[in-house]
């Protein structure tokens, strides 16, 4: 079974700050870094560190050969990357004292997608493949139709939230992994119980998973007409940079579902990985390789 990932490749430009730049303040950073990130390839990068066999799809722009190359060292497959002639999509990252972030997107390369691409690269998967997409390209809803009519397993990281995905027919999904300020744009419920109900009314086949930040992660596991629920409690840890921790969950969790492990595993083992990834600077830099997230350390 193969998964594949079309998404973005971002060069982070990353700053080392005391507090978020307010508007009208100039504020000196104290370091200044240029990293491998973007949803898309860091959510690839955690599906391989888990284990995972990975396509990764998108647009490579000017100035975006080392993010190929960082995939390829990697393991991850770049055969359906295509060199587009626009500067490589990036974002510029503001990390304060307590490890938060803020985040300034430019799509540039990301927003170059064609139906051509879409078409060539998902006629070469097959029934049953796994589909996994974020809302950092374009065309997000007609990869999901093509991918749909082929048969593919389709996940949705609904992130950035925008009206975009207006356009995405949720129906159409297997599985939606969000965080609970996504879950509150995608459905008006604050609650993380009444956005699933809401969208389980909408969506009966539809398992949903909702990061809830320092407290954890809620999932509903829509399966042979069975609903199973988990509530899986987050490792505290002491972060430094909560940069791609969404993305580790992501890539650890699908990664576990395609091994066949069960809901209550995969949360906790994307759970393990995201706390690893906090402790750490950076986006891909910060993913852990699967065999530091199964030794375990001592989180309890
Ligand atoms: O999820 C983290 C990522 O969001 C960063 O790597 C940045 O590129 C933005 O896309």
């Amino acid at each position: 079974m193969k998964i594949l990932n079309f998404g973005s490749l971002n060069l982070d430009y990353v700053y080392e700050v005391e507090h978020f730049v307010q508007p009208g303040e100039t504020l000196s950073a104290a370091s200044q870094t240029v990293k491998a990130g973007g949803k898309g390839l860091n959510q690839s990068i955690a599906l391989r560190r888990a284990g995972a066999e990975v396509w990764h799809a998108g647009c490579m722009g000017t100035g975006g050969e080392t993010l190929v190359e960082r995939l390829q060292k990697d393991g991850v497959h770049t055969d359906y990357i295509r060199p587009v002639p626009t500067l490589q999509g990036n974002a510029v990252i503001q990390v304060n004292a307590q490890g938060e972030n803020c985040i300034l997107l430019f799509g540039g390369s990301n927003q170059c997608v064609t139906e051509a691409q879409i078409d060539e690269t998902i006629s070469a998967f097959a029934p049953g493949d796994w589909l996994l997409l974020q809302n950092e390209v374009n065309l997000v809803d007609r990869m999901l139709e093509k991918a749909a009519e082929k048969g593919l397993v389709i996940a949705l990281n609904p992130s950035p939230f925008d009206n975009k995905l207006d356009a995405v027919d949720y129906g159409k999904l297997s599985w939606l992994l969000m965080n609970e300020i996504e879950a509150e744009q995608l459905t008006g419920e604050t609650d993380p119980a009444a956005a699933w109900a809401a969208l389980h009314g909408r969506y009966p086949q539809l398992s949903v998973l909702i990061t809830l930040g320092v407290k954890g992660s809620m999932a509903w596991h829509v399966q042979k007409g069975t609903i199973e629920t988990h509530f899986q409690p987050a490792f505290p840890v002491q972060a430094v940079d909560t940069t791609a921790a969404g993305d580790t969950y992501t890539g650890y969790f699908f990664s576990g579902l395609m091994e066949g492990r069960n809901l209550k595993q995969c949360m906790d083992r994307a759970t393990r990985a995201s706390a690893i990834a906090v402790t750490r600077p950076g986006a891909a830099d910060s993913i852990p390789d699967k065999n530091e997230v199964d030794a375990g350390g001592n989180m309890q």
